[in-house]
């Protein structure tokens, strides 16, 4: 298995473009379901979720076709006709995201078999949310042996979905059921982030009539059918926060490009905040830091604009060199402090209680092995390694490669002394 092996102490200095975003290419390539014409995505990021994701599709019947546009990656999307509707728990498992095939199979076909996910490292992370929503739009859902089997011969109907707190992927799911379904849908309580927005965008324009994603009512007049379109997906601001922190944590300068900086104003805040300049520009954001002792400052997670849990580690590394002691809050999973022990191999100074860690900053991190459970825990881990003293090696890459695109290349190419180490394919470290 590969590895990931950084020297620290060297400054970023020079330009970042930052990719697609994982979590909504995810969702737009699931949105190609719904109709038998082509969905052309730009701007797609490369990564080990997208290739996943594009391979249930293919079982599904849907022709992936990945090329290299005049503007960067694009992903071609055409699903003629559903060959099957089902999605197995072997694939489901692998990556939660893949359980947003249920409501598109269901709008198109009337019918649907998809595994239930199971839990995850950062927490249970159940569906209900998402069967309430669809079963509101008339859907008959039968749970038997790990699997959903969803139903409904006449079509989905619109209807008010209230959803009893917010949650991006049900918010998602619920979107991309009603579309195609018969009459109004009014989703209330609705996930708020950005990502929600790109998704309505895309199913516009494939001839969908979404308004008000964005903010917490969203309208879907459902339509009888969709058409191709070309979308270009939104910029990935968790990447963007993620070289933001490793900017800061390194110091030097670092411009983020292809991007845009109010995506994560509460990340900056808190980063000005700790002492480190930030200047948004036009086409992102450039990240200063001279070496000045960073500030303790404390934060909790919260829905957007609020800030994102998947920046939470990052920032925890960032804080784990602050003078004084930080508490940091996560409010959206129940487990998301897995990297914590792992920061302390490094010389971290965290103490975990329930849902709260305190990190009290120390004067230096010194490099040692380390193995990361989850996507944002491992760049968590990647970002200590790049200001700790020798060499960190960070194990199991492969949930880096889930969601960060060719990063030891763009981290490189700014100074950083990073390198993969490739693996000999035996899983040495699980
Ligand atoms: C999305 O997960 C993202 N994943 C996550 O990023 C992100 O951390 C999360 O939103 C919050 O921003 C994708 O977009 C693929 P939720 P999602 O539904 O949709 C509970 C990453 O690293 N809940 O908003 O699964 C749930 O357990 C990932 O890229 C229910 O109880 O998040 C959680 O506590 C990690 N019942 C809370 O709601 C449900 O039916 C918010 O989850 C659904 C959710």
């Amino acid at each position: 298995m590969d590895r990931i092996a950084i020297t620290g102490g060297a400054q970023l200095q020079g330009e970042i473009p930052i990719s697609g975003a994982k979590n909504s290419a995810i969702k737009l390539m699931a949105a190609s379901l719904l109709t038998e014409d082509a969905l052309r995505l730009t701007n797609m990021p490369r990564l080990a979720d997208t290739r996943f994701l594009g391979k249930l599709l293919q079982r599904l019947g849907t022709e992936v076709v990945e090329i290299e546009g005049e503007d960067g990656p694009e992903t071609l999307l055409r699903t003629p006709e559903i060959t099957s509707g089902f999605a197995p728990y072997e694939l489901v498992r692998q990556m939660r995201a893949s359980f947003n095939v249920l409501g598109p199979l269901l709008a198109r076909t009337g019918q649907a078999k998809v595994s239930l996910p199971g839990g995850c490292t950062i927490g249970a992370r159940p569906v209900d949310l998402h069967l309430k929503a669809l079963e509101a739009l008339g859907a008959r859902i039968d749970l038997h042996e790990g699997y959903v089997y969803a139903q409904a011969p006449r079509g989905l109907k619109g209807a008010r979905i209230d959803f009893p707190f917010n949650s991006v992927g049900a918010t998602e799911h619920a979107m991309l059921a009603a579309v195609l379904a018969d009459g109004e849908t009014v989703i209330t309580n609705a996930a708020c982030e950005p990502e929600l927005i790109d998704l309505a965008d895309c199913l516009n324009a494939m001839g969908g009539k979404v308004s008000g994603a964005g903010s917490s009512t969203i309208r879907i007049q459902g339509v009888s059918r969709l058409h191709g379109a070309t979308h270009a997906v939104m910029p990935d601001r968790i990447e963007t926060g993620t070289y933001a922190v490793a900017a800061a944590m390194a110091g030097g300068e670092v411009r983020l490009t292809r991007t845009r900086s109010d995506f994560i104003q509460a990340l900056i805040d808190k980063m000005v905040e700790a002492g480190v300049e930030v200047t948004p520009h036009n086409d992102g954001l450039t990240v200063r830091r001279n070496g000045a002792l960073l500030k303790a400052v404390d934060i909790e997670t919260g829905v957007y604009p609020g800030f994102a849990t998947d920046l939470q580690a990052q920032f925890m590394a960032l804080m784990t060199l602050a003078d004084g002691e930080s508490v940091i809050r996560e409010t959206i999973f129940e487990n998301r402090f897995m990297h914590a022990p792992e920061m302390s191999r490094l010389g971290a100074d965290i103490s975990v209680q329930g849902g709260e860690a305190r990190v009290r900053g120390v004067a230096s991190l010194n490099g040692a092995q380390v193995m990361a459970t989850d996507l944002r825990a491992s760049v968590g881990l990647v970002i200590a390694g790049l200001a700790a003293r020798g060499e960190t090696m960070v194990n199991r890459v492969y949930h880096l490669d889930r969601g960060f695109e060719r990063l030891e290349e763009k981290l490189g190419a700014c100074g950083a002394l990073i390198r993969r180490i490739k693996g000999d394919g035996e899983g040495d470290e699980d």
